[in-house]
């Protein structure tokens, strides 16, 4: 039989456990023994890898977070600690590993399965392993779900977790909302996203937004006085509130952050009877919405698929599972990271025109 794991890594999203569980049934149900390795990459170093069985992943598909476990490891970052991660994967003959994380841990993963035949050589000389492991482990497979409420990747149409983040963040702003509108007051909410808008942006139309900031598109100089006066005309057509949303990666056309309390302050300045409302870690947690746990259930299912009916060569090209629509789809893992990190660095570069031809 196949042996397969499965692990957590990065911040966690609401999704990733209808995904662990959907990947070990489906596993099973080919014939697999399907492990989970805890605590993200650290329990590959610390070798805290457990059998998974039908039952042990029952009752999580409306749960929040991952059951076994995540952590940004520092160790694994190190050649010694994917050392001891392939002792350990190897120790329990597992050569197929499911990463379910966001840009970093599927780097990470990938690292791991191209150093894994000179980390086995190394084992192999230094006597803690023999040396048919060769043969018998000739390589490791990949294959990554993106799990991050970010929803910052290439190779999906959504990450697993951003649905449930933006659910989280409707919620709070229109809560927000009823008690600005008595107030006649104007609210800045800052949303996560590290260097991606896309959870500002998404949330600022699904709650009639007068101005966003999002890091992709920083604003033209002179921003503020265009905020203000957006906000102005809103006022003078009757509305009694404003709402401005900020990403936490908002920057101006220097490349310098715009922080929330910065636009509070401007507004304050303008008159505004202005609050801020930093929504925090509450935008990560809380029960999946529909749509979370159905991409992270059919990207489960694929995930296992893949590891079942590939050829050896297949296997050899660590995939990428998203969504396209309503159906999964598989891209070569790196090139995904690639095309990520590459608007990344333009995004840094302040080359803000190019982000949308390397998007699409
Ligand atoms: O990547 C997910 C995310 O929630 C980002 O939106 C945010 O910048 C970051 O993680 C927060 O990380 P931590 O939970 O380690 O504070």
């Amino acid at each position: 039989a196949k042996r397969m794991a499965v692990l957590t890594s990065g911040g966690d999203s609401s999704g990733m456990n209808p995904a662990i569980r959907s990947f070990a049934r489906q596993a099973m149900l080919k014939g697999a023994k399907v492990f989970a390795v805890r605590e993200g990459y650290n329990g590959l170093v610390n070798d805290s890898i457990v059998p998974l069985n039908w039952g042990s992943v029952a009752g999580i598909i409306s749960r929040g977070g991952t059951i076994i476990g995540t952590a940004r490891s520092t160790e694994f970052r190190t050649r010694e600690g994917r050392k001891k991660a392939v002792f350990n994967l190897v120790k329990n003959r597992i050569d197929n590993l499911l990463v379910i994380g966001g840009d970093g841990s599927l780097t990470g993963a990938n690292l791991l399965r191209t150093e894994w035949c000179s980390l086995l050589k190394e084992l192999v000389d230094d006597g803690k392993l023999s040396l048919d492991v060769m043969e018998h482990f000739p390589m490791l497979s990949i294959a990554g779900i993106v799990g991050s409420i970010d929803n910052d990747m290439c190779g999906t149409d959504l990450t697993v977790g951003a649905d449930t983040a933006t659910r989280r963040i409707l919620e709070a702003i229109d809560s927000i909302l009823s008690t600005a509108v008595s107030h006649q007051r104007s609210f800045v909410i800052e949303v996560m996203g590290r260097n991606c808008g896309w959870l500002a942006l998404a949330s600022g139309v699904a709650t009639g937004a007068d101005y966003i900031l999002i890091p992709e598109s920083p604003p033209e100089d002179g921003w503020e006085q265009t905020m203000a006066d957006n906000l102005e005309k809103g006022r003078l057509s009757g509305r009694r509130c404003s709402l401005v949303i900020v990403s936490e990666g908002a920057i101006d056309r220097q490349g310098k952050p715009i922080t929330s309390a910065y636009v509070r302050q401007f507004l304050e300045d303008k008159g505004h009877d202005a609050r801020i409302t930093i929504l925090g870690h509450v935008q990560r947690g809380g029960t999946p919405t529909f749509l979370d746990r159905y991409i992270a259930t059919r990207m489960g299912i694929d995930a296992a698929n893949y590891f079942y009916d590939s050829t050896a060569e297949q296997l050899n090209q660590p995939v990428l599972i998203g969504m396209s629509g309503m159906d999964t789809i598989r891209s070569p893992l790196m090139e995904c990271v690639q095309k990520t990190q590459s608007i990344a660095s333009l995004i840094k570069e302040r080359r803000f025109n190019e982000v949308v031809d390397v998007r699409g």
